[in-house]
């Protein structure tokens, strides 16, 4: 039963978690930057390194507390190594190879992405392998055939922005705040969702790759028009509806996908997972979804759709049975694919 600690600090959220097992959350704890980075509408690196290096000893702290454990009880320390925001990733990689020393205990190093794919086994009853993993974060958007964890493999991706991108930005330019996506969905509620017909980039394309960067332009163009014709100000009325008829094409567009991937792979099993998975609207899509496809279907709950370290030790409770201890010299990577993770 082996016991891990998990260390996630790849963008603007820092995150300690203890797993049992690699599926028994026994402690997780989020620090979230939200207030940081509203004033600037958006992530400012320099500023979540700064405050990652501010709280990370009391994070992981309180979390070894929160779960009545001290260093000597782990097994193992997981921490992301990449992809995400350089100096943010330093920061937990530093802490965790200083504290893995410090406590003699084997470091593992995990890839984000794989971190998100493993929240969908975080669960009461974790999904069964092979299943298609749908990444939809702030980072990445692609699709991927997980016959384990240790097997991964793509089978399509955004070719400029990811939709938590589109989301992001289109929240800004009709300042709705940050983090944006969340309050896109919020608007979105009482928004029509057929009153603008946006582009469903990628359809007519035979592949599983996706684009989200057009409809993004197509959002900020009807923003400005529909600001000129109201003396500069976007109505509040129209600008749910722009919220509602832009989420319904994303929707539209991952799940038009979704249905290609499963058709190509003959798999009967999905796992939605990543910020974007937290969205109300494409978690109930999906859900009819699966019904009427007989899809056995999983995303995690909220809190473990959004950066969490609980995934991390998920990932590296399974590296550690492999015996996969990353050197002492391990390093941080902004950019790293799949195929090239530890
Ligand atoms: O996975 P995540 O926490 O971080 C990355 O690894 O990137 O994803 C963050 C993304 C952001 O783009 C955020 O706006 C989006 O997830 N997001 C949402 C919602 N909650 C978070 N997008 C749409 N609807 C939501 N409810
Ligand atoms: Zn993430």
């Amino acid at each position: 039963m082996p016991l891990i600690l998990g260390i996630e600090s790849s963008c603007d959220d820092l995150a300690a978690a203890i797993v049992r097992d690699g599926t028994e959350i026994v402690a997780s704890r989020v620090q979230s930057q939200d207030s940081v980075h509203a004033p600037f509408g958006g992530v400012v690196p320099e500023l979540a390194s700064r405050d990652h290096i501010r709280y990370v000893h009391r994070v992981v702290d309180e979390t070894l507390q929160a779960a009545g454990c001290t260093p000597r009880d782990l097994d193992g320390i997981g921490v992301t190594t990449g992809p995400g925001l350089i100096g943010s990733l330093l920061v937990g990689v530093a802490f965790a190879k200083a504290f893995a020393f410090q406590h003699q205990r084997p470091l593992l190093a995990v890839h984000h992405i794989e971190g998100h794919l493993a929240s969908a086994r975080l669960e009461a009853e974790p999904i069964e392998f092979p299943y298609l993993g749908l990444v939809v974060s702030g980072g990445h958007t692609a699709l991927y055939r997980v016959a384990s964890l240790a097997q991964i493999d793509l089978l399509g991706q955004t070719r400029d922005d990811s939709a938590g991108e589109a989301f992001d930005k289109v929240a800004k330019r009709m300042g709705l705040g940050y983090p944006g996506g969340r309050e896109v969905d919020r608007a979105a509620e009482t928004g029509r969702r057929e009153a603008y017909e946006f582009p469903r980039p990628m359809l007519k394309n035979p592949g599983l790759d996706l684009s989200f960067s057009g409809l993004k332009t197509a959002v900020a163009l009807e923003v400005a028009r529909a600001e000129d014709s109201n003396g500069g100000v976007l109505d509040p009325t129209v600008r749910s509806d722009l919220c509602a008829s832009f989420q319904e094409a994303v929707v539209d567009v991952l799940i038009a996908k979704t249905e290609r991937a499963l058709q190509r792979t003959g798999l009967t099993r999905m796992a939605m997972v990543g910020g974007l998975a937290a969205n109300r609207r494409l978690r109930e899509r999906m859900t009819e979804f699966a019904e009427q496809h007989a899809l056995v279907l999983r995303f995690p709950p909220i809190q473990l759709c959004t950066d969490n370290a609980a995934m991390i030790a998920a990932v590296a409770d399974r590296m550690l049975l492999e015996g996969r201890i990353a050197a002492k010299d391990v390093e941080a990577f902004s950019r790293v694919p799949m195929e090239m993770r530890p």
